[in-house]
């Protein structure tokens, strides 16, 4: 924009006593001043400026808001979306009433605001925040007495502190519209707001309409989140809000660095509502997080009654107790018709209808649902059963306990499950329904193999076991029957000792593939030719079989792209085992380490490999829904799949060993020397910081291709970390890098960040140490680090070899093995 100054029509006293640079400026008009074309007003901080501008390769003049120290004009508001003015004519300026109005060049108006107040002093003010507001000079500068607000009418992008939704009193909408086109800002057909029906009681929830037509729901805020948008959790970049009272409802966000620029944006190109931030080095907008994601978040994809799951081919499946429609046209992957009931509802007999209760779901579209945040599951329950048309149920908050009722009728629309987020719904069935068999839990006879090495007993165990299950699948669907609903979990795949037994050719030698922290894991390959890897847990864990096998089932929801799968389990008094994928080039310790090997792992391959682990990392401890601390992070627990991508492995697994996960003291010390963060070795005290200090040597040894234990031998008692702190003191940090990559190609900014993120990562005192979202943060941006101070374990305190160790107890000879010991105080 070429905006030089301000031009007023009719000169005035300014008083302004912000001493900052833009103290040059104005950002108000007051009657009977104007603004003309050319001229700006600029808010008191210098956030924003308002003034004409021309959009795209337009040749109209409009009046809009947008960024003032950003490069791209960036326009947030648009006045006169849709009645643009033809030349440099346009005025804006407070008419009789106390309006501001915009006028072409013959004086004719042709945009205004609407208060229905008039001021005695009226005076409209560009605020910091973004907003342009109306009020009356005189009242105190108070939001409530606003006679007019920008922020009421958005245009395409919500603001930090703007508010997505409705306000029930004045029945004004707030909702974002996509411009048309980059040269027209008036409103195209992509939209989003809050819908529901206030007379109705329905569940609120965020739509985005192309049209008229639905295109992504963001399902409904169930306390936490929106029910169909895992995305939404505490991040380092925003906080968010969805407020739903008698008066008001709305989304909004709010910024936690005020310096770092962040919005929402619809995009009529793309349709996607994208959250873009701002980068001031390589001055671009960059994309966030946008919606929809994926096939699954298109609205309905599947049909009524049925489920999307995105990792299953095809994605749509029938809800348990439904079938497609038309069987022909879902075999040929036409789901628009859905699916319908197996067995009708009897509902107007008693007790001959029941509830399945699903998990993990985006719960229905809920146009045809009521909420009442008062009652009761229970409550909630006997009023669906009372009604026919209710078909499901759940809370309407699900924070702690939960808490509320929402009910659905008819149909259920746009459902699908996610594997570590979602909800409780329980769906509406016929009782002959809720009897039947468990189809997620298959379990095979399997012929026992011969049985070598002495272990005479397998046989007999394996058919225990097999009997056992089959006994645990009597039972469950007794309960079933018995409380009318299948509460029964449907999530832990069992596998039978025969069939692992074959797979691992009764765990030989052969298939022996290592010696892990908590057992030996060997190769195994199922009949259907599938490769596992088969954790055969060799110490007792002091749990009983139910607890390890909750445990289990919580370990299972895990999934991420950076951690290794657990497909299952086979848990018998005797015999605990853990069944994996199975990953062809084995652990990072074996490359990184070794001469030859570590040369096929480049820079840039290893660059991708720590930002995996931060990942991995960053979904236990902040994204999963169980906040796991690994507490046994290291070289020989990441694995690469066949593209060499990290998959941290055994994570979990102190859960069931340690007993108590979350942050805390233990008596139980889990890790390996040489990763262990000094609270943790010595004083049992362990956090997600903790892990942090382990994936700091971590990135050290990966950078260095030198292992931390043992380093000290040949360096004059310095620890890896101590050699690390050292170099980087003397600026000479490239010292580090393993020599066998400084031929090939490398890039030094790049490495230098590593070692210095690793750096701050071992920090003696663990609230010095970044959490991993920061990790992840600052090992993907440019931005300056702060300087780490002397890190913890600077030199050799705890020999691991010598006599004296407070912790050779039990400690292994085995290089790198876990330890696991009782009372380390
Ligand atoms: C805009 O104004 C120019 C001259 O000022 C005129 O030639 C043109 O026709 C006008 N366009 C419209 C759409 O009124
Ligand atoms: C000021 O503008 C408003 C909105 O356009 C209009 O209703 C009102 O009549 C105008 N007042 C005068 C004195 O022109
Ligand atoms: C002034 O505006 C009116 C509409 O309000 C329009 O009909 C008329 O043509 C305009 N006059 C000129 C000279 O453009
Ligand atoms: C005020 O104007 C907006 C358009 O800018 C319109 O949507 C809204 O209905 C008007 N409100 C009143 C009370 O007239
Ligand atoms: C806020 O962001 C700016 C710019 O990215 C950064 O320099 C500053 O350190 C951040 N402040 C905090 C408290 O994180
Ligand atoms: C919409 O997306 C296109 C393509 O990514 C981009 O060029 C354009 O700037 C975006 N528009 C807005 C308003 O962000
Ligand atoms: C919601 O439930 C409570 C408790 O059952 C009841 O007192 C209240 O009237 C209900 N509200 C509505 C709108 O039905």
């Amino acid at each position: 924009m070429e905006i030089f100054g301000c031009i007023f029509t009719i000169s005035f006293v300014f008083l302004f006593l912000s001493q900052n640079v833009f103290s040059s400026t104005v950002d108000s008009i007051r009657s009977p001043q104007s603004l003309s074309d050319g001229g700006t007003l600029i808010s008191q901080g210098g956030s924003f400026e308002l003034g004409f501008f021309t959009p795209g390769n337009s040749n109209n003049r409009y009046v809009g808001i947008w960024y003032k120290n950003i490069l791209v004009q960036t326009v947030v508001w648009v006045a006169n979306p849709c009645n643009p003015i033809n030349g440099s004519s346009g005025l804006l300026t407070i008419n009789g009433t106390g309006n501001l109005v915009l006028l072409d060049h013959n004086k004719s108006v042709v945009w205004s605001t609407n208060s229905s107040k008039q001021a005695k002093k009226p005076i409209v003010q560009l605020l910091d925040s973004g907003n342009l507001v109306l009020r009356d000079e005189e009242d105190v500068n108070s939001e409530t007495m606003y006679l007019w607000q920008s922020f009421d009418y958005p245009s395409d992008k919500l603001l930090p502190n703007m508010k997505l939704g409705w306000d029930l009193k004045s029945g004004l909408k707030r909702r974002l519209s996509a411009w048309k086109n980059w040269d027209d800002p008036c409103p195209g057909d992509f939209t989003a707001g809050v819908v529901f029906d206030p007379q109705l009681h329905t569940f609120p929830e965020i739509l985005l309409l192309k049209g008229a037509t639905k295109f992504y729901r963001t399902g409904p805020w169930n306390g936490l989140r929106f029910s169909g948008a895992p995305e939404l959790r505490t991040n380092p970049l925003y906080g968010y809000d969805f407020v739903y009272t008698e008066d008001e409802v709305y989304y909004t966000y709010d910024l936690k660095n005020k310096s770092v620029i962040s919005i929402l944006v619809m995009n009529q190109t793309t349709s996607l509502r994208e959250r873009l931030t701002w980068i001031e080095e390589v001055k671009v907008w960059r994309t966030y997080s946008s919606l929809p994601r994926d096939d699954c978040d298109k609205y309905g994809v599947c049909g009524a009654n049925a489920n999307c799951i995105i990792n299953d081919n095809p994605i749509c499946k029938c809800l348990k107790g439904f079938k497609p429609k038309s069987q022909e046209k879902w075999n040929s992957m036409d789901w628009s018709e859905g699916c319908v009931r197996s067995s009708p509802l009897n509902c107007l007999e008693k007790d001959k209808d029941g509830f399945i209760k699903f998990s993990g779901l985006k719960v229905p579209d809920t146009t045809r649902s009521w909420v009442n945040k008062s009652m009761n599951l229970k409550e909630c329950r006997a009023k669906c059963l009372s009604d026919c048309s209710c078909t499901a149920y759940t809370n309407s908050d699900i924070t702690g306990q939960g808490s509320g009722c929402v009910i659905w009728y008819d149909d259920l629309i746009d459902v699908r499950q996610f594997s570590d987020a979602g909800q409780d719904l329980f769906i509406r069935m016929s009782r002959s329904e809720l009897g039947k068999t468990n189809d997620n839990i298959k379990i095979r006879v399997v012929v026992p193999v011969a049985v070598v090495g002495g272990v005479s007993g397998m046989f007999l165990l394996g058919y225990f076991i097999w009997r056992r299950c089959l006994k645990d699948r009597t039972d469950r669907n007794e309960t079933s029957s018995k409380n009318g609903s299948q509460e029964e979990d449907m999530e832990l795949p069992l596998f039978n000792l025969p069939t692992i037994a074959t797979a691992t050719e009764n765990f030989s030698v052969d298939n022996k593939l290592g010696e892990g922290g908590f057992g030996s894991v060997y190769r195994g390959k199922l009949e259907d030719g599938k490769q596992i890897a088969v954790k055969r847990l060799s110490i007792s864990s002091g749990q009983g079989e139910k607890e390890l096998k909750n445990e289990v089932k919580l370990i299972v929801k895990l999934q991420h792209r950076n951690l290794v799968k657990l497909l299952g389990c086979c848990i018998q008094e005797e015999e605990k085992l853990l069944v994996y994928e199975y990953m062809p080039n084995k652990s990072l310790d074996s490359f990184i380490f070794d001469q030859n090997q570590g040369k096929l792992l480049e820079w840039s391959k290893r660059f991708k490999i720590i930002c995996g682990i931060a990942r991995g990392l960053q979904y236990l401890h902040q994204d999963s829904r169980l906040r796991v601390i690994h507490r046994d992070l290291k070289a020989s627990n990441i694995l690469l799949d066949s593209e060499m991508n990290p998959k941290i492995s055994d994570f979990g697994l102190a859960r069931i060993f340690g007993g108590d996960q979350i942050e805390g003291k233990t008596n139980r010390i889990i890790g390996t020397y040489g990763y262990m963060a000094p609270e943790y070795a010595f004083d049992g005290l362990f956090s997600i910081k903790s892990d942090v200090f382990s994936f700091g040597v971590l990135v050290l040894e990966i950078v260095t291709g030198k292992k931390s234990r043992g380093f000290h031998h040949e360096n004059h008692g310095l620890t890896l970390v101590g050699h690390a702190w050292t170099l980087h003191k003397e600026g000479s940090s490239f010292g580090l890098f393993d020599q066998h990559l400084r031929e090939s190609h490398h890039n030094l900014k790049q490495v230098l960040r590593c070692i210095h993120v690793g750096l701050l990562c071992v920090q003696k005192s663990p609230m010095d140490r970044p959490d991993t979202s920061t990790v992840v943060v600052m090992l993907g941006s440019e931005s300056e680090l702060p300087q780490p101070k002397q890190p913890g374990y600077f030199t050799e305190i705890v020999s691991a070899k010598g006599d004296n160790s407070p912790m050779k107890a039990e400690f292994s000879s085995t290089n790198d093995m876990s330890i696991t010991m009782l009372e380390a105080r």
